[in-house]
């Protein structure tokens, strides 16, 4: 089995995609350990110990230095069994850049999801970038995380058309339906020992 760590940072609709595809067995291999919230409101904490009775912890960074807020989320995941060698971290909308310490001691075991067709449009507001730049596809990305940002191994994407008349809303929940059969199925490549990395390529056994 491996242990799930899931990070959110306020609705939590990929965590919901995920923790809903394990409860519906889709994902036999994964265990939901716990969800992790920089942000007390976070709607996602909600659902995760409601809906699925997942354990859920926040960690405030106020007055953090970013290095110090990743080593108390390191230790609360450990606390809760998610480890290198028997865990993974899925960011769901985690608003925050993780620390290399962070990316190293979880090294090709965080994946994260990211609203565009990376390498295009990585960081904030990727669905508007998308629109000003006039391209006619987009879609999603999950890809392992690396230093840099929104930058690692690509493990799966899904497209959608971008159409006239599209606001980054319209577009982002157009994209927003992939982002929710993409997760999960990422996760079970991942959990089933499919996914191996060889420099950039994340390849699919
Ligand atoms: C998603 O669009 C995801 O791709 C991006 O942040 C958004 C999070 O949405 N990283 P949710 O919290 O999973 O509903």
């Amino acid at each position: 089995m491996i242990n799930l760590g899931i990070l959110i940072s306020a609705r939590g609709s990929n965590m919901d995609s995920i923790l809903a595809a394990i409860k519906a067995g889709r994902i036999p291999r994964a265990k939901p350990q716990i969800v992790i919230s920089n942000n007390a409101d976070a709607e996602g904490l909600k659902v995760a110990s409601e809906k699925y009775g997942v354990s859920t912890k926040v960690i405030l960074s106020e007055g953090l230095k970013r290095q110090d807020y990743d080593k108390k989320m390191i230790a609360a995941l450990e606390e809760a069994d998610v480890k290198p060698d028997n865990g993974l971290v899925c960011l769901a909308g985690f608003m925050r850049i993780i620390s290399p310490e962070f990316v190293r001691h979880f090294k090709m075991k965080i994946l994260n999801i990211h609203p565009a067709l990376l390498p295009s449009f990585p960081g904030l507001h990727a669905q508007k970038q998308a629109i000003d730049y006039g391209v006619k596809v987009s879609g999603c990305t999950v890809h392992f995380v690396d230093d840099g940002v929104d930058s690692g191994p690509i493990i799966l994407q899904r497209t959608v058309p971008v159409v006239e008349g599209d606001s980054e809303e319209t577009l982002a929940a157009r994209i927003l339906e992939q982002e929710h059969q993409a997760y999960p199925e990422a996760v079970k490549l991942f959990t089933e020992g499919r996914l191996k990395v060889e420099g950039r390529i994340a390849h699919q056994l």
